[in-house]
């Protein structure tokens, strides 16, 4: 069933992906992305990077997106990720997500329970595989049997 909504939202998850990429505010590196999320319902959430004049302090495409879905009210229901990115928004090899970003989506993923398909988009490929493929045995909400607060 999710792979379904996954290939039916497949080309409007990409084209949310690059339209997001328009979006990013990165001066410092001239390297701009955009990451879209899909969610079980087929909403879609996007992000963009954001950097900052002090560059460590910068975030990450994904991570901007699952913050905005939190901020949205969803706790799960992830089916898959598209990111991109490129010199001044020109895309040319597919990225995938850096490490930080990929914990931040297993944390919103792990809180549904689904193993996410993470799109790589390149401008003459698309790389695809599963976030437990890009992060195995992740450190994730199941290992704090006392996390407080709700989810
Ligand atoms: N970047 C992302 O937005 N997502 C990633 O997964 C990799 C890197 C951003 C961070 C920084 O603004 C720029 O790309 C160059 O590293």
């Amino acid at each position: 069933m999710s792979d379904v909504v996954i290939s039916e939202s497949r080309e409007a998850l990409i084209a949310a992906a690059r339209a997001a990429m328009g979006n990013a505010y990165a001066p410092y590196s001239g390297f701009h992305v955009g990451a879209a999320l899909l969610f079980d319902d087929g909403a879609i959430v996007t992000g963009a990077n954001f950097e900052n004049a002090s560059y460590g302090l910068s975030l990450c495409a994904e991570t901007v997106a699952c913050a905005s879905a939190s901020q949205s009210g969803r706790r799960g229901g992830l089916l898959a990720v598209a990111v991109m990115g490129g010199m001044g928004g020109a895309v040319d090899a597919a990225i995938s997500p850096c490490g930080r970003c990929r914990q931040v989506v297993n944390e919103l993923a792990a809180l549904g329970g689904t193993d996410p398909l993470v799109l790589c988009v390149g401008a003459d490929e698309t790389v695809e595989m599963r976030l437990s493929v890009l992060l195995p045995n992740a450190f994730g909400p199941k290992d704090l049997s006392h996390r407080a607060g709700s989810v």
